[in-house]
């Protein structure tokens, strides 16, 4: 099955020789070709370029992209949308004063999620996990990784870990799962760290990877949640099972997150609203790809990860939205770029460099997917017809995607 698209505005992100992600030197600069062809073979990209070099094909479809752009569709490589309810009494409190931490002390938060969904069964949380799922791909997302994080049981992280696979399986959007069981502690184990720590260790790391139910390992290194010290040992347990690290850290605190996941190869280090130089010269050189999370900063009025202090560093950035029920009820991949742009003061060029090529370097997927490039999955976004691709972060908030095409189809 052939597809032609021609006559496309401009065509970006357009890469010749195949690029796993960009440096920060690179990031200013997004390629593209302007007034250009797109030709797909069934759920692959195979051609483009200029229109005056348009090839003489049988196509088994035309598309006619006048006035239209087209570039690869977002890569999410961080999110949390498999939950059960929603956390909108938590946001009314917040509102009312109280701060994330103080939910959290008083048992909310994490494991308010946590005790609603070891009380839902697997098939609602499927059912529900799904909608948003659907709701993230309309919005152009054609690769997301998903984590577990709220079950912090063994059946209940297995129980999102089905789901999870179960969804990979029924859609056509790339999924990448992560295990997420050193979310927080459950208050059974407050007094009895180490023995939280055994279970993840002896009883999931084990099941998971028995089961091929993830394909990374995650933890929250915070004050309040787990140390830097109980971080290395859940990424070194997780190692041994086959998983990569890919972790939580510097969201509220620098405590030494960032030099444990670059000691443990971690493919990739998110949140990094607090930074401070010796976390930036860290990075430096190493094949851990920071990523940031602007849309919980909006939420939970957190500061902003310091993107042009370390664009300027010479570091990559990625970026993801953090779909999750306490810090980021959205999956909006367009307002995540929207928001680094006006909030990060990343350039346009900067911003869809993160969303999309650095955002599949850090699921691992780069090799398939944040490109144009000849042989990636032909997993891209049609925008309406609009001046110019600045844009998609200009006019934030309006939607400008006329269709996704994820595996070489429009997705309805
Ligand atoms: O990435 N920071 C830790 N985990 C999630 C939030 C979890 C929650 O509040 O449910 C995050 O922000
Ligand atoms: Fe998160």
């Amino acid at each position: 099955m052939i597809t032609l698209i021609t006559n496309i505005k401009e065509l970006l992100q357009v890469r010749e020789t195949p690029i796993s992600k960009v440096s920060g030197a690179e990031m200013a600069i997004l390629p593209t070709i302007k007034n250009a062809y797109l030709v797909l073979k069934d759920n692959i990209i195979a051609g483009f370029g200029s229109m005056e070099d348009v090839p003489e094909i049988k196509a088994d479809s035309t598309i006619d992209a006048t006035g239209k752009m087209i570039l690869p569709s977002w890569c999410d490589s961080h999110t949390h949308i498999v939950y059960a309810g929603n956390r909108e009494q938590e946001f009314v409190d917040r509102i009312n004063g109280l701060s994330y931490e103080e939910i959290a002390n008083r048992g909310g938060g994490i494991l308010n999620s946590a005790r609603k969904l070891n009380e839902t069964s697997e098939e609602e949380i499927y059912n529900q996990s799904k909608a948003r799922l659907e709701e993230v791909m309309r919005l152009g997302t054609g690769a997301v990784e998903i984590k577990s994080g709220y079950g912090l049981t063994v059946d209940g992280e297995l129980k999102m870990l089905k789901v999870i696979k179960k969804l990979a399986e029924n859609y056509p959007v790339t999924i990448k799962a992560t295990f997420l069981g050193a979310h927080a502690f459950p208050l059974e184990y407050k007094e009895n760290k180490k023995g939280y720590i055994d279970e993840i260790v002896q009883k999931m790391l084990p099941e998971i990877a028995k089961n091929k139910l993830a394909d990374y390992v995650d933890v929250f290194c915070e004050t309040g949640y787990f140390s830097v010290e109980e971080t290395e040992q859940i990424m070194e347990a997780g190692i041994q099972n086959g998983l990569i690290p890919k972790i939580h850290v510097n969201q509220f605190n620098s405590i030494g997150g960032i030099q444990a996941g670059i000691k443990y190869k971690a493919l990739s280090v998110d949140h990094l609203e607090i930074m401070n130089p010796e976390d930036i010269e860290a990075l430096k050189n190493t094949e851990t790809m920071p990523v940031a999370l602007p849309s919980c900063s909006y939420f939970l009025s957190i500061p902003y990860t310091p993107a042009r202090e370390m664009i300027k560093a010479g570091l990559p950035l990625a970026l993801a939205t953090d779909y999750n029920p306490g810090s980021t009820p959205s999956g909006n991949m367009n307002f995540v770029v929207a928001t680094a742009c006006i909030k990060m003061k990343m350039t346009p060029e900067e911003a869809i460099n993160a969303a999309t090529i650095n955002g599949a370097y850090a699921m691992g997927v780069s090799d398939t997917h944040g490109s144009i490039t000849v042989g990636k999955k032909a997993n891209f976004i049609l925008t309406k017809s609009i001046t110019s691709y600045y844009q998609l972060p200009y006019a934030f908030g309006t939607n400008l995607i006329e269709s996704v095409f994820i595996e070489g189809k429009v997705f309805e």
